[in-house]
């Protein structure tokens, strides 16, 4: 078995925003959480400025950059307006998403081939700043290919089709997304991106992943600011951590 890398977990605050929007106000504080969450020992803090700001705002990326002492994951559709956001406030990585006005949360990952021109643009001037360039792909062979050419530092796999496999009790379809996510996982390591994966992870569905050695970093935020509800965000994230390491020993590896 080849070197399995260290697991980080970044700690996705978007809904801690969801319900501060939904009074208006301050509070809760979404800069707040990732103060607690970098105490608890989250490795990143990942936060989706939304064209339409549902969740985050403006205000909370740029508290985020100046108050929180862990590497920022600013993830936004490749538009100019998003891009001159992240190049004022110099996120360490910026994760590219595609993006639909109406859909509850992000559905699919980008068509990196079909819009390699529009990413091509954006990337060029946040990889100037050196702000690492992260695309948020389904785990198809197709897009690792085109986001390697593109010069992608990371690619993050989307594994929502997994967890809603998991979440209908289809043992099949769950099976062959873990074995679409371990395939692509492979595959973009050997293409010399960086691997991370994300999306409706939750204590029973984080294991697997973890277990795919090329994965070196899973960003999670729905399901732990639930959690967190009732346990508490410390305790949401060490639970998370020890579902993460016993997915990761599983391989032999460090967690
Ligand atoms: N990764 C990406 C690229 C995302 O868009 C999201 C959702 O904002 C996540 C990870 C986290 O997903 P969830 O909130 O379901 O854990």
């Amino acid at each position: 078995m080849g070197k399995v890398e260290k697991l980080r977990l970044g700690v996705n605050i978007d809904h801690v925003a969801t319900l501060r929007n939904a009074r208006g106000g301050s509070l809760p504080d979404p800069v707040r959480a990732a103060e607690i969450a970098a105490q608890s020992g989250a490795d990143g803090i990942t936060a989706h400025l939304r064209e339409d700001r549902r969740h985050i705002c403006d205000a909370d990326i740029e508290r985020l950059a100046r108050e929180i002492d862990l590497p920022l994951n600013m993830e936004m559709a490749a538009t100019k307006e998003m891009r001159d956001i992240a190049l004022e406030h110099q996120p360490n990585a910026c994760c590219l998403v595609p993006e639909n006005r109406e859909e509850v949360t992000t559905e699919g990952g980008l068509n990196v081939a079909g819009e390699a021109g529009v990413l091509a643009e954006i990337m060029s001037s946040l990889k100037a700043q050196g702000i690492r360039i992260s695309l948020f792909i389904d785990p198809d062979p197709e897009q690792i290919g085109a986001s390697a050419t593109l010069g992608a530092d990371i690619v993050e796999l989307h594994t929502g089709t997994y967890c809603h496999a998991h979440a209908q009790r289809d043992k099949r379809q769950t099976q062959n997304e873990i074995e679409r996510l371990q395939s692509a996982s492979l595959l973009a390591a050997q293409a010399g991106l960086e691997v991370h994966a994300g999306h409706g992870l939750c204590f029973q569905t984080v294991g697997a992943i973890a277990a795919i050695p090329q994965i070196v970093e899973l960003n999670i935020g729905h399901f732990l600011i639930g959690a967190s509800i009732f346990s508490g965000l410390p305790e949401a994230i060490a639970e998370m951590r020890r579902c993460m390491l016993t997915g990761r020993s599983s391989t032999g590896g460090r967690s």
